[in-house]
């Protein structure tokens, strides 16, 4: 496909311009960033993953009836998605404490939590995406209280069909990052799941040896990043060298 005009380049990713009105065409980098991009480098071919992890996820959500901007898979590094209005909150979705959890009120990585924690981030990069309450998001006019519960309910139902999905591979989802976007129909929006579900924004871990399959091991220099990545593909029963 012809390159088309970027919209927006981001840390891992790109967005252009797509075919018919309404489409953008996503495209995976292999760079990786981490601490609000005071850390960069690449992860060799994870690009290449991660939009066949995204695309393997985002289409099961779809049949479990999450509506997400995910059209379909165009080639090694791209997806055809549709455009949505991003929301400016990053959903964190918490099973096990680790990392900003546990730094910010001392409790111990790994330790199993009480029920599910929902957290927001405020999408900004100058501000270090900082986390914000309900009442921050309600009072700011971020989003409705109507679009809060669609993205939290739909939040709860992803983690549930992930927690299986991931265990059925000895992957124990520790958290994960989502984003949600609007799209206009007339006067009327409704939310949809947006951006991409990989290693690059969960915490997996091995269920046997508590081995780290995502970003961490780079935001941590474990090294091993791409195997990790494929380790994750190939449990998933994707990337059997089909392209
Ligand atoms: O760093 P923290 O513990 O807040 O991250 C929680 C989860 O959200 C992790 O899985 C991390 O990969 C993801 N995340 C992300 N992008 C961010 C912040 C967090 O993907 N900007």
């Amino acid at each position: 496909m012809a390159r088309r005009r970027q919209i927006y380049e981001g840390k891992a990713k790109i967005l252009y311009e797509g075919p018919e009105p309404g489409t953008l065409i996503q495209y995976f980098k292999d760079d990786a960033t981490a601490f609000n991009a005071q850390k960069k480098g690449t992860i060799n071919g994870k690009g290449v993953i991660n939009n066949r992890i995204s695309e393997f996820v985002f289409t099961r959500l779809s049949h479990i009836g999450i509506p997400t901007h995910f059209i379909r898979r165009l080639n090694m590094r791209e997806q055809l998605i549709r455009q949505v209005e991003i929301i400016p909150l990053e959903v964190i979705v918490r099973n096990v404490a680790a990392g900003s959890l546990s730094r910010r009120l001392g409790i111990e990585e790994g330790e199993l939590l009480p029920h599910t924690l929902l957290e927001y981030c405020y999408k900004d990069d100058g501000l270090g995406d900082p986390l914000v309450s309900e009442e921050e998001i309600a009072c700011f006019n971020w989003c409705s209280h109507e679009e809060m519960q669609d993205i939290s309910s739909m939040a709860i139902r992803i983690n549930d069909f992930l927690c299986g999905m991931f265990s059925a591979i000895d992957i124990r989802l520790i958290d994960f990052k989502l984003e949600f976007g609007r799209i206009w129909d007339g006067d009327y929006s409704r939310v949809i799941l947006a951006d991409e579900i990989s290693p690059d924004g969960c915490r997996l871990w091995d269920i046997n040896t508590g081995e780290k399959l995502d970003k961490d091991r780079f935001r941590r220099d474990l090294g091993g990043e791409s195997e990790a990545y494929q380790e994750v593909a190939r449990r998933l029963g994707i990337l059997q060298n089909d392209d």
